[in-house]
């Protein structure tokens, strides 16, 4: 029942307790879909997700504490920016599976964003009926398909050329490129998040790099991030505006992981640029739905959701 969990702000020396409820339900759900193997770094992998997000966004990392034994029994984390609130990792203890835990935090965040007046985007897994029921069941309409896809890139990275005379125009972003990484992304997405690039450029933590790619004129015409930690490895967030350029930066970021094997997610719609990642030896790993509560404008180029930060 909803009142049998207490719903809070997460405190600081919970963040271990918070990574043990992440590391064991993805293991667990994983494992027994016939998936398993998630989060081979191990449970202190995950403690990332609430420093970054707390970094991000001050007290939105949310616990739900069983009131009947003061034990954390699941944790969601929001990200309200200036189109929208965003919702990303969703997790309910496998002992509370089925308990509506994640149906509470689900109804605490829909109810911030209710009073913010703005709609709940997510990516979901479209092979999790448990989130995908979750999210659908609260209103959320699935808008957009994606697939996850995994890279080998080889030890030396793949050869420039790949991606033809494109990569002449990417380059690595800069501070100063936040504003308009944040303007394009409004109007190819119609969102917009600039403290989000800001903090990635910055990368107090390490673990991120952006390259940009620009037009004739000198303008960015597209970006792509890619975080590099034992808990995430994978390319996006992202938008550009045609699927060349999307090739471009995507190969300039799997050549920024060299030797490693990111996961990228990206639009179904977009088919030559799946054609063209087929043709660089990458896999399907799962699918993925872009989800919102409330209105959310049609994609126009190419749009790349990430999992980590998750704020599209
Ligand atoms: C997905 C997950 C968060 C769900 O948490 P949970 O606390 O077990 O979910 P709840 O008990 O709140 O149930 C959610 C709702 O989905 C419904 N549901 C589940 N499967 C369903 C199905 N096949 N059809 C219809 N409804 C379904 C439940 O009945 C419930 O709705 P109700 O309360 O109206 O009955 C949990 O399984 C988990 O942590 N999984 C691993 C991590 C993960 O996949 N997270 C999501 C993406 S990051």
């Amino acid at each position: 029942m909803a009142n049998d969990f207490t719903l809070r702000a997460m405190r600081a020396n919970e963040y271990p307790l918070v990574a043990e409820i992440i590391y064991q339900s993805i293991r667990q759900w994983y494992g027994a879909h016939g998936r398993p193997g998630r989060f081979p770094a191990g449970v202190a992998s995950c403690t990332i997700y609430p420093e970054v997000y707390e970094d991000l966004d001050p007290g939105c990392c949310v616990a739900a504490e069983d009131r009947s034994n003061g034990r954390l029994a699941g944790s969601c984390f929001y990200h309200p920016r200036e189109t929208h609130v965003s919702l990303g990792i969703m997790n309910a203890h496998p002992d509370y599976f089925g308990r509506g835990v994640a149906r509470t935090l689900l109804q605490y965040v829909c109810d911030f964003a209710d009073r913010e007046g703005k709609p709940v985007r997510l990516v979901s897994s479209a092979m999790n009926l448990d989130s995908f029921s979750l999210y659908t069941k609260a209103g959320f309409t699935a808008r957009a398909v994606f697939h996850d896809m995994i890279a080998q890139v080889p030890a030396g990275g793949f050869p420039p050329a790949l991606a033809g005379t494109s990569m002449a125009r990417v380059r690595e972003a800069r501070p100063g490129d936040a504003v308009a990484m944040a303007d394009l992304e409004w109007e190819l997405s119609g969102i917009r998040r600039e403290r989000d690039y800001q903090y990635i450029i910055e990368n107090r933590r390490g673990i991120w790099h952006a390259s940009v790619i620009e037009s004739a004129a000198g303008k960015i015409d597209g970006y792509l991030v890619s975080v590099q930690h034992p808990a995430s490895n994978m390319l996006g967030p992202g938008v550009m505006r045609t699927e060349e350029d999307a090739a471009a930066v995507i190969l300039a970021e799997l050549n920024h992981n060299h030797g490693r094997s990111p996961m990228l997610v990206v639009p179904a719609a977009c088919g030559g640029l799946v054609k063209t990642l087929y043709g660089w030896g990458l896999r399907n790993s799962e699918i993925h739905l872009f989800q919102a509560r409330g209105p959310a404008a049609a994609f126009a180029g190419v749009v790349m959701p990430t999992f980590f930060p998750e704020t599209g």
